[in-house]
């Protein structure tokens, strides 16, 4: 069993978007395992838009946290056993002594991988974004931003499975909205090739999930029918701006067209994990829905990933590949 682990760190703290020399890699000794504790090696590790507002509190030095799946090495926890795959926090370093880890048990048909992505948080949050706060009913309109990430995948397939009418994506490349229009969605717009609002308004759009915010949110606002609701997941364009968006400045038409606008936190709906597991696993295993990721081998790779978030680097779950 390895004693070492190499882990990523900040070697400078970031000012706007995080470049790859903002990071460092250091090997250090793992420490014993504690009561409750495993040891793992990390197969799988995930990169989201949080980081970049991680990067601005935590110490130079630490060791970077993230969402990833571990083979259990060494355990002292009498639920996990040697050689199971677990899923906890103590991501972006190949090995990690962790607590609270959740026993993955593998499905047929199912990546083991999925579990960061679709069916892991990002499809949950897309999911809670869609149903659990948004109220997603068959037969309506639905539109999201960031389409092309990972919550904006797992959304279209989602809102698709639920039976909506239309499905309006919003993407920054050519590439990806021709992905997006191979699958779920209806119509994809590319912000950078147009005026968002112009393209918008006057939808009538019934539900919209945005993890974008500012000028997107502001045209979001304006494609809304009477009534509509907007689920607000993230707002990705002001992750590393100092002072907060002007955007939206329409946010007054919530009162004359009765718009709702409803922010949430996935962590605090974990309680609908299970549900959205037994929707969404069958959906994964016979293949209708694709697991859609962007995929980088090593822990050197993980500098790039993490900066490229920002500029729309992925196409879905963005992951970093540890160990096979
Ligand atoms: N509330 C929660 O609990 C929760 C949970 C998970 C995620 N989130 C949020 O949900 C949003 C999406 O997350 P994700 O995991 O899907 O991220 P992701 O996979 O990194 O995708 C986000 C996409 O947003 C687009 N983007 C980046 N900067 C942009 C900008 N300035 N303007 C417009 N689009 C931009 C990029 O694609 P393009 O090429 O299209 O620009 C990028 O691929 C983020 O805001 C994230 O923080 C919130």
């Amino acid at each position: 069993m390895s004693t070492r682990s190499h882990q990523l760190r900040l070697a400078r703290r970031p000012h706007g978007p995080s470049v790859p020399q903002d990071f460092e890699i250091v090997e250090v000794p793992l420490a014993a395992p504690g009561e409750g504790e495993v040891v793992v090696e990390n197969l799988w590790v995930s990169v989201d838009p949080y980081h970049r507002q991680v990067f601005d509190t935590v110490a130079l030095g630490a060791p970077l946290e993230g969402r990833a799946l571990g083979r259990v090495l060494d355990s002292r926890d009498p639920g996990i056993h040697v050689g199971d795959v677990v899923l906890h926090r103590d991501g972006l370093r190949t090995h990690a002594v962790t607590a609270k880890a959740r026993v993955i048990r593998p499905e047929a048909g199912v990546p083991l991988e999925a579990h960061l992505g679709i069916l892991g948080g990002t499809g949950l949050s897309a999911w809670v974004g869609l149903t659990t706060i948004g109220g997603l009913e068959a037969g309506e309109s639905v539109l999201i931003t960031a389409a092309g990430g990972g919550v904006g995948t797992a959304a279209g397939h989602i809102a698709r499975a639920l039976g909506a009418s239309t499905i309006i994506g919003v993407t920054g490349s050519r590439a990806k909205a021709e992905r997006l229009l191979s699958g779920p969605f209806d119509e994809v717009i590319v912000y950078r090739d147009t005026v968002l609002a112009d393209e918008l308004a006057g939808r009538d759009v019934q539900l919209a999930l945005d993890g974008v915010g500012g000028d997107q949110l502001e045209a979001v606002i304006g494609a809304m029918a009477v009534g509509g609701r907007i689920s607000w997941v993230g707002g990705i364009s002001g992750y590393t701006v100092s002072t907060p968006p002007i955007a939206p400045r329409n946010l007054f038409d919530l009162v004359h067209r009765e718009i709702s606008l409803h922010g949430f936190l996935v962590r605090h709906h974990l309680d609908e994990r299970e549900r959205y597991e037994a929707f969404m696993t069958p959906l994964v295993a016979d293949r209708t829905v694709p697991v859609e990721q962007t995929v980088v081998d090593g822990l050197e790779a993980a500098p790039s990933a993490l900066s490229g978030l920002l500029s729309g680097a992925n196409y879905g779950k963005h992951l970093v590949r540890l160990a096979e």
